[in-house]
């Protein structure tokens, strides 16, 4: 086989955190849309992740799913996806239980942390103490002489998130990440559903290869032809490549978050796959 040739591609980030220190908040404020004012008003073009571009330029993927749950259940079955965890501490309240699991999940799988000092536009807010209590818990962020990366931001007045994107693809520089997009695509499913309209539709996270209209794939227990790929921004593309998160119609039957996506030659060989796995 011809060497494979290797191409960066942006980083994938989770957000983890205890109860209410700002998660969606801080996932809403990146995207720059309010999801819930959008479904407010009625239909909102809702994906399980999206793309942002740094003001340097960078593209950095965020995975919009409740964090810990999917996180487990994504590592459990093999299907990793995460590059970097952004961990979210309210400045105004402190380590709390989720917090240490969302460490522990960091550590164990081996990825790398940001922490974000959430809640700093409020009274009580006290970074300094988050930074010293993150060291009872051997997290040492940089202003206490670690490697940690840290901010300081507020998700509710949109300040500091400029930053935290800079430290983001500061982070996935060093990690040198890359995937050979000139290959069939396999992909990782964040979520997927039953759509009224629109039948089975999973939201992808395309892990390596490109994956175009009309390719025919087995994901999970099953098989499908791509019908249409419509990327976060709700328009219909052509191609997905490493690290995009797009939606996917055209499957026959809705898979599991966590179940990996793979192009093979025919339908046939598809429907082939798909049984003998609905069997096992
Ligand atoms: P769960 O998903 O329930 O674990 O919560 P979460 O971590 O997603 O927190 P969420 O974004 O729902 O925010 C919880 C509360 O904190 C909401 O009332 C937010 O408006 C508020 N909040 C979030 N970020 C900030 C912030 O930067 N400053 C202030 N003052 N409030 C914030
Ligand atoms: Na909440
Ligand atoms: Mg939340």
């Amino acid at each position: 086989d011809a060497p494979e040739t290797l191409k960066a591609r942006p980083p994938v980030v989770a957000v983890m955190g205890h109860v209410d220190h700002g998660k969606t908040s801080l996932l809403d404020a990146l995207r720059g849309a309010n999801v819930q004012s959008g479904e407010a008003g009625g239909i909102t073009q809702h994906i399980g992740a999206y793309q942002v571009k740094t003001k340097g330029g960078d593209t950095i993927t965020f995975l919009d799913t409740p964090g810990h749950e999917a996180f487990t259940e994504m590592r459990a079955r093999g299907a990793m996806v995460t590059d970097i965890i952004i961990l979210v501490v309210a400045a105004d309240d402190g380590i709390m239980p989720q917090t240490i699991e969302a460490i522990n999940h960091a550590r164990s799988a081996n990825v790398p942390m940001i922490v974000a000092i959430n809640k700093c536009d409020k009274d009580g807010a006290n970074p300094q103490r988050i930074r010293e209590r993150l060291l009872e818990h051997e997290v040492v962020v940089e202003k206490m002489g670690g490697e940690v990366q840290d901010v300081e931001i507020s998700a509710l007045k949109k300040t500091g998130l400029d930053d935290l994107l800079e430290k983001l693809a500061l982070q996935a520089e060093l990690m040198e990440l890359s995937a050979n997009p000139d290959r069939s695509a396999e992909a990782i499913v964040v979520e997927a559903k039953l759509d009224k309209g629109r039948g089975a539709v999973a939201t992808l996270l395309i892990k390596r290869g490109t994956l175009r209209t009309g390719d025919v794939l087995v994901v999970g227990e099953e098989s499908g032809k791509v019908r249409a790929l419509i990327n976060d921004k709700g328009q219909q593309i052509k191609e997905a490549t490493p690290s995009m998160p797009v939606e996917v119609l055209g499957l026959g039957g809705v898979p599991k978050a966590g179940d990996v996506l793979t192009v093979v030659e025919n339908e046939a060989r598809a429907r082939e796959v798909a049984a003998y796995r609905k069997e096992q």
